[in-house]
């Protein structure tokens, strides 16, 4: 049986993104970025995001269908996020979410933004051949680790359709506090990006960072300690007029190390208990090279004996919010579809 042909919006936050996938293949993937209109907020303006998602949204609906080949009569079903993200962003995405739908008689299904990022590892790419008619090809039980500027979670990932949070930040998420830091750097928005560039050339260990939640058992995170910690450094060094270039790329160094070492020492408590065939990984600040490299040496470091590879979305595009890992986790957990006739937005969703 030949699967269904998606289309996928995703409006969750300052990114208007719409695709169209087929299976676990995506056809197109369109975003229309906000970065710019927000850099002088420093942050993601809200009615702003809004207008601009209302602007897009139409022409990059028509650009994924486009660039997919695909008439707005072969798509069999809408599916678009409903949280978590901000409402007045959600709502453009649904709107035409449900528009699209009823214009053309077909489902539509809400999903779970989170969820997106879960399964952009199983993404493949079009490779213009027939769609392959084949089951999703992943070893069971795995862990997904979610890493973007909204949300910080670990997942433990039994099959396509049950999944449990086993850990979650109580506070930032790893990207927004990256982002929090590179703020009080001026490094623009958003910063993860050119902090993972200016670590490069810096020392980790010139300011180390403190280990948060070492006496908590529990997987859970935080990283507003560590933004602190640079606040407080950031100041010392400006009183004594030291905040030279170099110390800049050392201070990055840290603080993506700092966050870094939370997250992975945490994983190296949760592992150890969970016998795990695979480490999924998603969301913005998956796109880290460091984050990857370190990943992989903490799964060489637990399971000496067997090979648990690290399944990260094929290209960095879809770490990035985006509508195509919308599209698939539509499909990859299609058992627990069900249609929709008004679909609410749940800002505060989880999974
Ligand atoms: O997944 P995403 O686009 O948005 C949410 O769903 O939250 O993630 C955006 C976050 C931002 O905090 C950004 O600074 C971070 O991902 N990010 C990175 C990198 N690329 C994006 N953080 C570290 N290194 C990167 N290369």
């Amino acid at each position: 049986m030949k699967q269904p042909i998606l289309l996928a919006i995703d409006t969750s936050c300052d990114d208007t993104a719409a695709a169209v996938t087929q299976g676990t293949v995506v056809l197109s993937n369109v975003i229309a970025s906000q970065t710019e209109l927000h850099k002088p907020y420093g942050g993601v303006f809200p009615t702003v995001a809004k207008q601009a998602h209302r602007e897009n949204i139409a022409l990059c609906i028509q650009k994924a269908l486009q660039k997919a080949g695909v008439l707005p009569s072969q798509i069999e079903a809408v599916a678009v996020t409903q949280g978590p993200g901000l409402a007045p962003s959600l709502e453009v995405g649904i709107h035409y979410g449900q528009e699209f739908a009823t214009t053309h008689q077909i489902p539509v299904y809400a999903l779970n933004h989170l969820e997106g990022h879960l399964f952009s590892v199983l993404a493949e790419p079009n490779r213009r051949i027939t769609v392959p008619n084949r089951e999703i090809k992943v070893q069971f039980p795995a862990i997904g680790l979610i890493v973007s500027g909204g949300n910080t979670l670990f997942v433990k990932v039994e099959d396509l359709q049950s999944f449990t949070v086993l850990g979650s930040t109580l506070d930032d998420a790893a990207g927004e506090c990256l982002d929090k830091i590179g703020r009080m750097l001026n490094l623009g928005y958003p910063a993860g990006p050119v902090i993972e560039q200016f670590a490069r050339l810096g020392n980790p260990q010139r300011f180390p960072f403190p280990l948060p939640l070492t006496t908590v058992k529990s997987f859970d995170l935080s990283f507003s300690g560590l933004k602190t910690f640079a606040r407080n450094k950031l100041e010392t060094l400006e009183k004594n007029g030291s905040l030279d270039t170099q110390t800049i790329y050392d201070l990055c160094a840290a603080a993506q190390s700092g966050v870094f070492r939370h997250i992975t020492y945490k994983l190296e408590k949760l592992l150890p208990n969970q016998n795990i065939s695979e480490l999924w990984l998603g969301g913005g600040v998956a796109a880290n090279s460091t984050l990857r490299r370190e990943l992989r040496k903490l799964l060489r470091r637990v399971y000496p004996n067997k090979k648990v590879p690290l399944r990260v979305p094929y290209t960095k595009r879809l770490c990035m919010d985006n509508a195509a890992m919308i599209g698939v986790a539509a499909y990859a957990n299609s058992k627990n579809r069900v249609h929709r006739t008004q679909i609410d937005r749940v800002p505060r969703q989880t999974l």
